[in-house]
């Protein structure tokens, strides 16, 4: 379920992407970049944020939805504090990636592109990130993991909830 976003503690990041908008308005490619600033003010695009953008720029909701759920750089979902991305390319899967990812997926009691409830982590699948030689691979944020385990999982993640 879609969480709903707090408009009210948010007031502040409305008021800056309106100075935002009003200093570019007219700016040729409005939307897209109207919605890059917005995801950098909030972190993603939630629908209340749609609907400002939408009344501020005077362009429909269902384009600007089109536009923010079309393009991967744009995400309607709350993001986790530390992303965790697990390599699918064809090296790390056959090193058994999959299992990494469903441990993953059951440690964190999510699906994959989910983020946990308490928004510490978001769960991704990745193409090949470029370090075949340590497969099974995954990264959480910056942070490589090569030659993974699916019983060290428990143990990588706690790192992360202190
Ligand atoms: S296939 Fe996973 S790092 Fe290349």
């Amino acid at each position: 379920m879609q969480k709903q976003l707090n408009v009210i503690a948010r007031e502040k990041d409305f008021l800056a992407l309106k100075e935002y908008i009003k200093a570019t308005k007219d700016n040729q490619g409005v939307l897209m970049q109207t919605l890059h600033k917005a995801q950098q003010i909030f972190g993603y695009l939630p629908i209340e944020v749609q609907k400002f953008i939408s009344y501020e720029l005077d362009i429909p909701l269902a384009e600007v939805y089109g536009v923010a759920t079309f393009y991967t750089q744009f995400s309607i979902d709350p993001k986790g504090k530390h992303k965790i991305g697990v390599c699918l390319g064809t090296a790390c899967y056959v090193k058994g990636s999959q299992l990494v990812l469903d441990k993953l997926s059951k440690e964190l009691n999510i699906k994959v592109g989910g983020t946990t409830e308490d928004n510490l982590f978001t769960l991704e699948a990745t193409r090949c990130l470029g370090c075949c030689g340590l497969a099974p691979v995954m990264m959480i944020d910056d942070e490589v993991y090569g030659k993974l385990d699916p019983k060290k999982i428990p143990e990588i993640l706690s790192k992360y909830m202190e």
